[in-house]
Protein backbone atom coordinates (compact mmCIF):
# COMPACT_ATOMS: atom_id res chain seq x y z
CA UNK A 1 0.00 0.00 0.00
CA UNK A 2 1.31 3.16 -1.25
CA UNK A 3 2.13 5.44 1.46
CA UNK A 4 -0.54 8.30 0.05
CA UNK A 5 -3.17 5.83 0.72
CA UNK A 6 -3.04 6.04 3.99
CA UNK A 7 -3.29 9.99 4.68
CA UNK A 8 -6.82 9.86 6.00
CA UNK A 9 -9.10 11.72 3.16
CA UNK A 10 -10.28 15.04 5.52
CA UNK A 11 -6.50 15.66 5.15
CA UNK A 12 -6.30 14.28 1.70
CA UNK A 13 -8.89 16.20 0.24
CA UNK A 14 -8.50 19.69 2.67
CA UNK A 15 -9.11 22.75 0.78
CA UNK A 16 -5.96 24.12 -0.09
CA UNK A 17 -7.19 27.06 -1.89
CA UNK A 18 -10.40 29.53 -1.35
CA UNK A 19 -12.03 28.99 -3.55
CA UNK A 20 -12.22 25.02 -3.01
CA UNK A 21 -14.10 25.79 0.21
CA UNK A 22 -17.84 25.11 -0.91
CA UNK A 23 -20.87 26.25 -0.22
CA UNK A 24 -19.61 29.21 2.37
CA UNK A 25 -19.77 32.03 -0.01
CA UNK A 26 -20.59 34.79 2.64
CA UNK A 27 -18.41 33.46 5.25
CA UNK A 28 -15.92 33.49 2.44
CA UNK A 29 -16.28 37.17 1.27
CA UNK A 30 -16.67 38.46 4.88
CA UNK A 31 -14.00 36.69 6.06
CA UNK A 32 -11.35 38.00 3.38
CA UNK A 33 -12.88 41.60 3.37
CA UNK A 34 -11.90 41.30 7.11
CA UNK A 35 -8.20 40.33 5.78
CA UNK A 36 -7.32 43.02 3.11
CA UNK A 37 -8.29 45.68 5.27
CA UNK A 38 -5.53 43.94 8.05
CA UNK A 39 -3.25 43.70 4.81
CA UNK A 40 -4.11 47.00 4.07
CA UNK A 41 -3.11 48.32 7.55
CA UNK A 42 -6.86 49.39 8.50
CA UNK A 43 -8.94 46.53 10.46
CA UNK A 44 -11.86 47.48 11.46
CA UNK A 45 -11.65 44.64 14.23
CA UNK A 46 -8.47 43.11 14.57
CA UNK A 47 -10.35 39.74 15.62
CA UNK A 48 -12.48 37.62 13.84
CA UNK A 49 -14.69 35.05 15.22
CA UNK A 50 -15.63 32.36 12.76
CA UNK A 51 -18.86 30.15 13.86
CA UNK A 52 -21.05 27.83 12.83
CA UNK A 53 -21.77 23.97 12.80
CA UNK A 54 -18.78 20.78 12.60
CA UNK A 55 -17.42 19.82 9.89
CA UNK A 56 -18.44 23.20 7.68
CA UNK A 57 -15.01 24.51 6.49
CA UNK A 58 -13.85 26.91 9.36
CA UNK A 59 -10.49 25.60 10.32
CA UNK A 60 -10.51 24.93 6.19
CA UNK A 61 -10.82 28.07 5.07
CA UNK A 62 -8.19 30.37 7.18
CA UNK A 63 -5.95 27.30 6.17
CA UNK A 64 -6.44 28.12 2.63
CA UNK A 65 -6.06 31.63 3.26
CA UNK A 66 -3.02 31.71 4.81
CA UNK A 67 -1.88 29.63 1.74
CA UNK A 68 -2.91 31.75 -0.60
CA UNK A 69 -1.78 34.99 1.15
CA UNK A 70 1.45 33.62 2.07
CA UNK A 71 0.53 34.08 5.80
CA UNK A 72 2.32 31.77 8.17
CA UNK A 73 -0.29 30.38 10.61
CA UNK A 74 0.27 30.20 14.26
CA UNK A 75 -2.21 27.85 15.65
CA UNK A 76 -3.56 27.18 18.84
CA UNK A 77 -6.17 24.65 19.99
CA UNK A 78 -8.30 23.42 22.82
CA UNK A 79 -5.39 21.67 23.86
CA UNK A 80 -3.07 24.36 24.37
CA UNK A 81 -5.60 26.76 26.35
CA UNK A 82 -4.58 24.69 29.64
CA UNK A 83 -2.56 27.16 30.55
CA UNK A 84 -2.78 30.98 30.15
CA UNK A 85 0.97 31.71 30.04
CA UNK A 86 1.02 29.84 26.86
CA UNK A 87 -0.87 31.74 25.52
CA UNK A 88 0.82 34.86 27.00
CA UNK A 89 3.68 33.70 24.67
CA UNK A 90 1.63 33.74 21.09
CA UNK A 91 0.55 36.95 22.60
CA UNK A 92 3.95 38.14 22.50
CA UNK A 93 5.00 36.69 19.20
CA UNK A 94 2.01 38.64 17.91
CA UNK A 95 2.48 41.83 19.54
CA UNK A 96 5.90 42.38 18.08
CA UNK A 97 7.36 41.13 15.33
CA UNK A 98 5.85 43.72 12.96
CA UNK A 99 9.27 45.54 12.29
CA UNK A 100 11.67 42.75 12.42
CA UNK A 101 10.11 40.07 10.59
CA UNK A 102 8.27 41.95 8.32
CA UNK A 103 8.98 40.03 5.76
CA UNK A 104 6.65 37.47 6.51
CA UNK A 105 3.10 38.16 8.02
CA UNK A 106 1.11 35.91 10.16
CA UNK A 107 -2.21 34.65 10.76
CA UNK A 108 -2.43 33.52 14.91
CA UNK A 109 -5.35 31.14 14.48
CA UNK A 110 -7.39 30.21 18.36
CA UNK A 111 -9.23 26.85 17.96
CA UNK A 112 -11.87 25.46 19.39
CA UNK A 113 -12.27 28.32 21.95
CA UNK A 114 -15.73 27.22 22.94
CA UNK A 115 -13.68 24.48 24.34
CA UNK A 116 -12.25 26.17 26.66
CA UNK A 117 -13.58 26.13 30.29
CA UNK A 118 -14.12 28.88 32.28
CA UNK A 119 -13.32 27.18 35.61
CA UNK A 120 -10.25 24.96 34.48
CA UNK A 121 -8.47 27.01 32.07
CA UNK A 122 -8.69 29.53 34.57
CA UNK A 123 -7.09 33.58 33.10
CA UNK A 124 -7.25 31.61 29.15
CA UNK A 125 -10.16 34.19 28.03
CA UNK A 126 -8.61 37.35 29.72
CA UNK A 127 -5.31 36.14 28.04
CA UNK A 128 -7.35 35.92 24.76
CA UNK A 129 -8.20 39.34 25.05
CA UNK A 130 -5.16 40.63 26.10
CA UNK A 131 -3.95 39.40 22.59
CA UNK A 132 -6.09 40.45 20.77
CA UNK A 133 -5.57 44.08 22.06
CA UNK A 134 -2.27 43.85 21.84
CA UNK A 135 -1.82 42.10 18.49
CA UNK A 136 -0.19 43.18 15.73
CA UNK A 137 -1.65 40.68 13.14
CA UNK A 138 -4.86 38.83 12.65
CA UNK A 139 -6.32 36.41 15.23
CA UNK A 140 -8.87 34.12 13.66
CA UNK A 141 -10.28 32.73 16.61
CA UNK A 142 -13.01 29.70 16.01
CA UNK A 143 -15.65 28.39 17.87
CA UNK A 144 -19.16 26.12 16.91
CA UNK A 145 -21.00 28.13 19.38
CA UNK A 146 -20.33 31.44 20.10
CA UNK A 147 -23.39 31.86 22.41
CA UNK A 148 -21.82 30.58 25.45
CA UNK A 149 -22.34 33.03 27.93
CA UNK A 150 -18.31 32.07 28.96
CA UNK A 151 -17.83 33.92 25.13
CA UNK A 152 -19.11 37.00 25.75
CA UNK A 153 -16.32 39.23 26.28
CA UNK A 154 -14.22 37.81 23.48
CA UNK A 155 -17.85 37.96 20.86
CA UNK A 156 -17.72 41.88 21.55
CA UNK A 157 -14.64 42.33 20.41
CA UNK A 158 -14.69 40.05 17.53
CA UNK A 159 -16.15 40.48 13.56
CA UNK A 160 -18.79 37.70 13.81
CA UNK A 161 -18.64 35.38 10.66
CA UNK A 162 -21.09 32.56 10.51
CA UNK A 163 -20.85 29.37 8.42
CA UNK A 164 -23.89 28.05 7.16
CA UNK A 165 -24.45 23.96 7.40
CA UNK A 166 -23.69 23.01 4.40
CA UNK A 167 -26.24 21.82 2.06
CA UNK A 168 -26.79 17.82 1.04
CA UNK A 169 -26.43 18.56 -2.44
CA UNK A 170 -22.92 19.84 -1.80
CA UNK A 171 -21.94 17.41 0.32
CA UNK A 172 -23.17 15.12 -2.25
CA UNK A 173 -20.87 16.50 -5.10
CA UNK A 174 -17.61 16.08 -2.80
CA UNK A 175 -18.47 13.24 -2.49
CA UNK A 176 -18.74 12.29 -6.06
CA UNK A 177 -15.48 14.43 -6.29
CA UNK A 178 -13.39 11.96 -4.08
CA UNK A 179 -15.14 8.93 -5.58
CA UNK A 180 -14.34 9.73 -9.24
CA UNK A 181 -10.40 10.37 -7.91
CA UNK A 182 -10.36 7.38 -5.76
CA UNK A 183 -11.59 5.32 -8.75
CA UNK A 184 -14.34 3.82 -6.10
CA UNK A 185 -17.46 2.38 -7.19
CA UNK A 186 -20.18 4.49 -5.19
CA UNK A 187 -24.51 4.13 -5.57
CA UNK A 188 -25.85 7.27 -5.91
CA UNK A 189 -28.74 6.41 -3.22
CA UNK A 190 -25.67 5.58 -1.16
CA UNK A 191 -24.30 9.09 -1.28
CA UNK A 192 -28.00 10.12 -0.76
CA UNK A 193 -27.71 8.49 2.27
CA UNK A 194 -24.19 9.51 3.93
CA UNK A 195 -24.91 13.23 2.90
CA UNK A 196 -28.53 13.24 4.62
CA UNK A 197 -27.23 11.53 6.99
CA UNK A 198 -23.93 14.11 7.79
CA UNK A 199 -26.45 16.61 8.82
CA UNK A 200 -23.99 19.59 7.25
CA UNK A 201 -21.20 18.06 8.48
CA UNK A 202 -18.74 17.36 5.48
CA UNK A 203 -16.01 16.17 7.64
CA UNK A 204 -18.03 13.19 8.80
CA UNK A 205 -19.39 12.39 5.45
CA UNK A 206 -16.12 12.24 4.13
CA UNK A 207 -14.96 9.69 7.00
CA UNK A 208 -17.98 7.68 5.89
CA UNK A 209 -17.19 7.09 2.82
CA UNK A 210 -13.52 6.43 3.35
CA UNK A 211 -14.50 3.76 6.34
CA UNK A 212 -16.35 2.19 3.76
CA UNK A 213 -14.23 2.56 1.05
CA UNK A 214 -11.02 1.04 2.31
CA UNK A 215 -12.93 -1.70 4.37
CA UNK A 216 -15.11 -3.03 1.33
CA UNK A 217 -13.72 -1.64 -2.12
CA UNK A 218 -17.16 -0.26 -2.70
CA UNK A 219 -20.08 2.03 -1.44
CA UNK A 220 -23.28 0.67 -1.84
CA UNK A 221 -26.51 1.71 -0.18
CA UNK A 222 -27.25 -1.94 2.09
CA UNK A 223 -23.67 -1.36 2.92
CA UNK A 224 -23.97 2.41 4.19
CA UNK A 225 -26.97 1.19 5.88
CA UNK A 226 -25.75 -1.65 7.84
CA UNK A 227 -22.39 -0.35 8.34
CA UNK A 228 -22.74 3.24 9.00
CA UNK A 229 -26.37 3.53 11.21
CA UNK A 230 -27.94 6.27 11.97
CA UNK A 231 -26.43 8.21 14.12
CA UNK A 232 -27.74 10.60 16.64
CA UNK A 233 -26.10 13.79 16.70
CA UNK A 234 -25.84 16.31 19.12
CA UNK A 235 -27.43 19.98 18.26
CA UNK A 236 -26.93 22.92 19.45
CA UNK A 237 -29.60 24.59 21.41
CA UNK A 238 -30.76 27.17 19.39
CA UNK A 239 -31.14 24.17 16.73
CA UNK A 240 -32.47 22.06 19.22
CA UNK A 241 -35.05 25.07 19.55
CA UNK A 242 -35.47 25.59 16.40
CA UNK A 243 -37.01 21.59 15.45
CA UNK A 244 -38.82 21.89 18.75
CA UNK A 245 -40.90 25.32 17.79
CA UNK A 246 -41.23 24.08 13.98
CA UNK A 247 -42.31 20.27 14.31
CA UNK A 248 -44.96 19.51 12.68
CA UNK A 249 -45.20 15.66 14.37
CA UNK A 250 -44.87 15.26 17.87
CA UNK A 251 -42.24 12.60 17.27
CA UNK A 252 -39.59 15.57 15.50
CA UNK A 253 -39.70 17.25 18.40
CA UNK A 254 -39.19 14.75 21.09
CA UNK A 255 -36.09 13.50 18.59
CA UNK A 256 -34.76 16.91 18.79
CA UNK A 257 -35.06 17.22 22.55
CA UNK A 258 -32.92 13.60 22.87
CA UNK A 259 -30.27 15.38 20.71
CA UNK A 260 -28.92 17.72 23.04
CA UNK A 261 -27.42 17.91 26.32
CA UNK A 262 -29.29 20.85 27.80
CA UNK A 263 -31.34 19.89 31.20
CA UNK A 264 -35.00 19.64 31.31
CA UNK A 265 -34.94 22.81 33.57
CA UNK A 266 -32.88 24.27 31.23
CA UNK A 267 -34.61 23.31 27.38
CA UNK A 268 -37.51 24.83 29.18
CA UNK A 269 -36.07 28.22 29.47
CA UNK A 270 -34.64 27.67 26.38
CA UNK A 271 -38.29 27.37 24.56
CA UNK A 272 -40.39 29.58 27.02
CA UNK A 273 -37.79 32.81 25.83
CA UNK A 274 -38.94 31.68 22.45
CA UNK A 275 -42.28 30.32 22.02
CA UNK A 276 -43.48 34.24 21.35
CA UNK A 277 -40.83 34.85 18.59
CA UNK A 278 -42.33 32.18 16.89
CA UNK A 279 -45.73 31.58 18.00
CA UNK A 280 -47.05 35.26 16.68
CA UNK A 281 -50.67 34.16 15.97
CA UNK A 282 -52.28 34.98 19.92
CA UNK A 283 -54.00 31.65 19.73
CA UNK A 284 -51.17 29.73 19.33
CA UNK A 285 -48.70 31.77 21.48
CA UNK A 286 -51.60 30.93 24.06
CA UNK A 287 -51.69 27.50 23.70
CA UNK A 288 -48.17 27.00 23.68
CA UNK A 289 -47.57 28.42 26.80
CA UNK A 290 -50.67 27.01 28.31
CA UNK A 291 -48.14 23.64 27.65
CA UNK A 292 -45.33 24.76 28.81
CA UNK A 293 -46.90 25.65 32.38
CA UNK A 294 -47.91 22.45 32.61
CA UNK A 295 -44.43 21.17 31.89
CA UNK A 296 -43.61 23.32 34.56
CA UNK A 297 -46.14 22.29 37.08
CA UNK A 298 -44.77 18.17 36.01
CA UNK A 299 -41.30 19.82 36.82
CA UNK A 300 -41.70 21.43 40.09
CA UNK A 301 -43.23 17.46 40.98
CA UNK A 302 -40.60 15.98 40.07
CA UNK A 303 -38.56 18.02 42.37
CA UNK A 304 -41.05 17.48 45.26
CA UNK A 305 -41.25 14.31 45.16
CA UNK A 306 -38.49 12.73 43.71
CA UNK A 307 -40.81 10.72 41.17
CA UNK A 308 -38.82 10.60 38.18
CA UNK A 309 -41.13 9.29 36.09
CA UNK A 310 -43.07 12.35 35.84
CA UNK A 311 -39.88 14.06 33.83
CA UNK A 312 -41.82 12.08 30.65
CA UNK A 313 -44.72 13.87 30.94
CA UNK A 314 -43.14 17.94 31.42
CA UNK A 315 -40.60 16.60 28.84
CA UNK A 316 -43.34 15.97 26.26
CA UNK A 317 -45.53 18.67 27.16
CA UNK A 318 -42.76 20.96 26.34
CA UNK A 319 -41.56 19.61 23.39
CA UNK A 320 -44.78 17.53 21.61
CA UNK A 321 -47.31 20.08 23.23
CA UNK A 322 -45.56 23.25 22.56
CA UNK A 323 -44.66 22.31 19.29
CA UNK A 324 -48.11 20.75 18.23
CA UNK A 325 -49.69 23.65 19.61
CA UNK A 326 -47.81 26.49 17.23
CA UNK A 327 -50.43 25.65 13.61
CA UNK A 328 -50.44 28.99 12.18
CA UNK A 329 -48.94 28.35 8.84
CA UNK A 330 -48.23 32.11 8.29
CA UNK A 331 -46.01 31.71 11.32
CA UNK A 332 -44.91 27.96 12.19
CA UNK A 333 -41.78 27.98 9.38
CA UNK A 334 -41.19 31.04 9.03
CA UNK A 335 -37.60 31.86 10.06
CA UNK A 336 -36.93 34.16 12.96
CA UNK A 337 -33.79 34.48 15.42
CA UNK A 338 -34.34 33.33 18.39
CA UNK A 339 -32.32 35.09 21.90
CA UNK A 340 -30.46 32.91 24.57
CA UNK A 341 -32.72 32.77 27.72
CA UNK A 342 -32.74 36.11 29.68
CA UNK A 343 -33.31 33.67 32.98
CA UNK A 344 -30.37 31.60 32.32
CA UNK A 345 -28.31 34.94 31.74
CA UNK A 346 -29.28 36.27 34.78
CA UNK A 347 -29.03 32.78 37.05
CA UNK A 348 -25.19 32.90 35.80
CA UNK A 349 -24.42 36.15 36.83
CA UNK A 350 -25.52 36.04 40.15
CA UNK A 351 -24.73 32.23 40.48
CA UNK A 352 -21.63 33.96 42.71
CA UNK A 353 -24.07 35.46 45.09
CA UNK A 354 -26.67 32.95 45.46
CA UNK A 355 -23.57 30.35 46.40
CA UNK A 356 -22.84 32.62 49.07
CA UNK A 357 -26.22 33.25 50.22
CA UNK A 358 -26.73 29.41 50.21
CA UNK A 359 -23.60 28.95 51.92
CA UNK A 360 -24.82 30.96 54.40
CA UNK A 361 -27.76 30.13 55.05
CA UNK A 362 -26.08 26.52 55.84
CA UNK A 363 -24.02 27.75 58.27
CA UNK A 364 -26.96 29.18 60.87
CA UNK A 365 -28.73 26.04 59.76
CA UNK A 366 -26.39 24.45 61.78
CA UNK A 367 -26.15 26.67 64.53
CA UNK A 368 -30.02 27.15 65.04
CA UNK A 369 -30.86 24.22 64.67
CA UNK A 370 -33.19 25.30 61.67
CA UNK A 371 -33.76 24.47 57.70
CA UNK A 372 -31.81 26.19 55.36
CA UNK A 373 -35.04 27.80 54.02
CA UNK A 374 -35.77 29.23 57.53
CA UNK A 375 -32.49 29.84 58.08
CA UNK A 376 -32.98 32.44 54.52
CA UNK A 377 -36.28 33.75 54.39
CA UNK A 378 -36.48 34.37 58.49
CA UNK A 379 -32.62 34.72 60.11
CA UNK A 380 -30.99 36.27 56.77
CA UNK A 381 -33.40 39.43 56.96
CA UNK A 382 -32.75 39.71 60.58
CA UNK A 383 -29.05 39.56 60.35
CA UNK A 384 -29.03 42.42 57.71
CA UNK A 385 -30.88 44.90 59.87
CA UNK A 386 -28.15 44.19 62.20
CA UNK A 387 -25.50 43.96 60.21
CA UNK A 388 -26.88 47.50 58.96
CA UNK A 389 -26.98 48.94 61.90
CA UNK A 390 -24.64 47.49 64.48
CA UNK A 391 -21.11 46.76 63.04
CA UNK A 392 -19.34 45.91 66.49
CA UNK A 393 -22.25 43.72 67.62
CA UNK A 394 -22.56 42.28 63.94
CA UNK A 395 -18.85 41.64 64.27
CA UNK A 396 -19.17 39.90 67.35
CA UNK A 397 -21.63 37.52 65.59
CA UNK A 398 -19.81 37.14 62.62
CA UNK A 399 -16.94 35.99 64.36
CA UNK A 400 -19.32 33.52 67.05
CA UNK A 401 -21.01 31.94 63.67
CA UNK A 402 -17.45 32.32 61.50
CA UNK A 403 -18.58 33.85 58.50
CA UNK A 404 -16.32 34.33 55.62
CA UNK A 405 -16.01 37.76 54.50
CA UNK A 406 -18.10 37.70 51.00
CA UNK A 407 -20.96 36.16 53.99
CA UNK A 408 -20.65 39.40 56.27
CA UNK A 409 -20.45 41.46 53.06
CA UNK A 410 -23.31 39.29 51.52
CA UNK A 411 -24.83 40.75 54.60
CA UNK A 412 -24.29 44.02 54.47
CA UNK A 413 -23.36 46.43 51.47
CA UNK A 414 -23.49 49.55 53.93
CA UNK A 415 -21.32 48.24 56.38
CA UNK A 416 -19.63 45.29 55.24
CA UNK A 417 -16.04 46.50 54.89
CA UNK A 418 -15.81 47.63 58.37
CA UNK A 419 -17.39 44.31 59.85
CA UNK A 420 -14.66 42.35 58.44
CA UNK A 421 -11.96 44.66 59.93
CA UNK A 422 -13.47 44.66 62.81
CA UNK A 423 -13.97 41.33 63.13
CA UNK A 424 -10.05 41.15 61.87
CA UNK A 425 -9.21 43.09 65.24
CA UNK A 426 -11.58 40.58 67.24
CA UNK A 427 -9.25 37.98 65.97
CA UNK A 428 -5.99 39.78 66.89
CA UNK A 429 -7.36 40.68 70.72
CA UNK A 430 -8.57 36.52 70.89
CA UNK A 431 -5.01 35.46 69.71
CA UNK A 432 -3.52 37.29 71.92
CA UNK A 433 -5.71 36.83 75.02
CA UNK A 434 -5.29 33.03 74.14
CA UNK A 435 -0.85 33.29 73.35
CA UNK A 436 -0.73 35.81 75.98
CA UNK A 437 -2.23 33.59 78.74
CA UNK A 438 0.94 32.55 79.01
CA UNK A 439 2.55 36.07 79.54
CA UNK A 440 -0.02 37.26 81.76
CA UNK A 441 0.54 41.33 81.23
CA UNK A 442 -0.75 40.75 77.83
CA UNK A 443 -4.12 39.53 78.65
CA UNK A 444 -4.88 42.70 80.89
CA UNK A 445 -3.63 44.66 78.12
CA UNK A 446 -6.46 42.83 76.03
CA UNK A 447 -9.11 43.51 78.18
CA UNK A 448 -8.28 47.88 77.79
CA UNK A 449 -7.62 48.18 74.55
CA UNK A 450 -10.10 49.40 71.79
CA UNK A 451 -9.58 48.03 68.28
CA UNK A 452 -7.42 50.25 66.48
CA UNK A 453 -4.89 49.24 63.63
CA UNK A 454 -1.54 50.77 64.92
CA UNK A 455 -2.26 49.35 68.80
CA UNK A 456 -3.55 45.86 66.84
CA UNK A 457 -0.25 45.70 64.83
CA UNK A 458 2.03 46.51 68.09
CA UNK A 459 -0.21 43.35 69.76
CA UNK A 460 0.42 41.27 66.57
CA UNK A 461 3.90 41.91 67.18
CA UNK A 462 3.66 40.71 70.72
CA UNK A 463 1.88 38.03 70.36
CA UNK A 464 4.50 36.31 67.98
CA UNK A 465 7.18 37.04 70.02
CA UNK A 466 4.81 34.84 72.79
CA UNK A 467 4.09 32.14 70.10
CA UNK A 468 8.08 31.84 70.26
CA UNK A 469 8.31 31.69 73.98
CA UNK A 470 5.56 29.27 73.58
CA UNK A 471 7.43 27.21 71.26
CA UNK A 472 10.67 27.29 72.67
CA UNK A 473 9.23 25.75 76.09
N1 LIG B 1 -16.93 24.12 3.01
C1 LIG B 1 -16.09 23.11 2.76
N2 LIG B 1 -15.54 22.97 1.56
C2 LIG B 1 -14.71 21.96 1.30
N3 LIG B 1 -14.35 21.02 2.19
C3 LIG B 1 -14.88 21.09 3.41
C4 LIG B 1 -15.77 22.15 3.75
N4 LIG B 1 -16.13 21.97 5.02
C5 LIG B 1 -15.50 20.89 5.47
N5 LIG B 1 -14.74 20.32 4.50
C6 LIG B 1 -13.99 19.06 4.62
O1 LIG B 1 -14.17 18.60 5.95
C7 LIG B 1 -12.94 18.57 6.66
C8 LIG B 1 -13.15 19.28 7.96
O2 LIG B 1 -13.39 20.64 7.76
P1 LIG B 1 -12.92 21.77 8.76
O3 LIG B 1 -11.85 21.25 9.63
O4 LIG B 1 -12.68 23.00 8.02
O5 LIG B 1 -14.25 21.91 9.60
P2 LIG B 1 -14.57 22.92 10.78
O6 LIG B 1 -15.68 23.76 10.31
O7 LIG B 1 -13.33 23.57 11.21
O8 LIG B 1 -15.12 21.90 11.86
P3 LIG B 1 -14.93 21.90 13.45
O9 LIG B 1 -15.91 22.88 13.98
O10 LIG B 1 -15.30 20.50 13.83
O11 LIG B 1 -13.51 22.23 13.72
C9 LIG B 1 -11.93 19.28 5.78
O12 LIG B 1 -10.71 18.62 5.83
C10 LIG B 1 -12.51 19.20 4.40
O13 LIG B 1 -12.07 18.03 3.79
MG1 LIG C 1 -12.09 23.17 12.90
Amino acid sequence: MSQERRIPWVVKYRPSRVADVVNQEEAKKAFLNWLDSWLRGKPERKAALLYGPPGSGKTSLVEAAAREYGLELLEMNASDYRRASDIERVALVSSRGASLVRARGKIILLDEVDGISATADLGALDAIVNLINKTSYPVVLVANDPWDPKLRELREVCLLIEFKRLTKTEIKKVLQNICRNEKLDCEDEALNFIAERAEGDLRSAINDIEALGEGFGRVTYALARTVLGYRNRELNSFEVVRRILTAKYSWQARIAASQTDLAPDELIQWINENVPRQAVDPEDLWRAFESLSRADIYMARVVKSGNWDLLAYASDMMTAGVALAITNPQYKFKWVKYGFPEKIRMLSKTREVRQVRDDLAKVIAQHLKCSTSVAKSEVIPLLRVIFDNNPEYAARLALGLGLSDSMIKYLSERNGDRVVKLVEDLRAQLREALLGGLESPARKEVEKVKPATKKAERRRAKSSEGLKGFLKK
